[in-house]
């Protein structure tokens, strides 16, 4: 495959993975959208020869909570920087039996739980209402890469799941994740959305890389302790890094959707 002719592809890092080991770093750009400042600047660079640029959503360091994350300027800004594929990558807690600590999880489907965030472009001085086709959240292209990969480099993954997007920054109670058991989802976390659905609103394919940090509320024998997470995180990365460095080329060789 010849990566030069490639698309960008864009990474957004969530909790654990606020810079990008293993990219080879070309520069970083402090860029700014109609709606502000992205969490944080631009690095762009390459990563076993692709191109990618990469943002750190929490911020780097980390300190913006994932209700006060500005996602339509970090989607903007990848979308002004000519990515059209990006990976994000979350930290969740496992509700499907399966989706145990340091498991990574590319999820098909998406329940919105979160409230009060900017989720839309199509808002203001409009030319037309506008809804964007959102049956398939993830782009199952790129969701297959990812799983063929994961088998490939056997890395502990499930290629499937429902991600429940609550609001934070909170954990959930125990009764919250019963109902989004009997919801459907599989899976949760706080910043699968409005991500998603902006990514949809540009034309981009997007795609969720969730690592299992923790079993969500009620499903261990135990309460979830910030200790546990950063085991979990400690442990799981590196899966996480092995399917970018891994999927990258074949990610970058996926034709723009707009
Ligand atoms: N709930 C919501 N978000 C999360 C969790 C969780 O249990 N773990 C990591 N992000």
């Amino acid at each position: 495959m010849n990566s030069t002719e490639n698309q960008t592809v864009g990474i957004i890092g969530g909790t654990g993975l606020t810079t990008l080991s293993g990219l080879n770093v070309t520069g970083t750009q402090t860029v700014s959208t109609p709606w502000g400042a992205p969490s944080s600047e631009l690095t762009e660079g390459s990563l076993h020869g692709q191109p990618v640029v990469f943002l750190s959503r929490h911020g780097n360091p980390s300190r913006i909570p994932p209700h006060e994350v500005n996602y339509k300027a970090n989607m903007k800004a990848l979308y002004d920087a000519g990515v059209r594929t990006v990976i994000g990558v979350n930290a969740v807690g496992g509700i499907h039996p399966d989706m145990t600590p340091a498991c990574v999880v590319i999820p098909d489907q998406i329940i919105d739980y979160t409230w009060g965030r900017a989720s839309t472009f199509f808002e203001g001085d409009l030319d037309a209402v506008t809804h964007i086709d959102f049956t398939w959240p993830y782009d199952n292209t790129a969701r297959d890469i990812l799983i063929q990969t994961a088998k490939k480099r056997e890395v502990l993954h499930a290629g499937f799941g429902v991600y429940g997007a609550t609001q934070g920054p909170r954990l959930e109670t125990a009764a919250e994740i019963r109902r989004m058991e009997r919801d459907g989802c599989d899976l949760v976390g706080m910043t699968g959305m409005p991500e998603a659905a902006l990514a949809a609103e540009l034309g981009m394919r997007y795609v969720c890389l969730g690592l299992v940090v923790n079993r969500a509320a009620g499903k261990s024998d135990h309460i979830i302790s910030m200790e546990e997470i950063e085991a979990a995180i400690a442990q799981g990365m590196s899966g996480v890094r092995q399917i970018l460095a891994t999927s990258m080329a074949d990610l970058g060789a996926l034709t723009a959707l707009a």
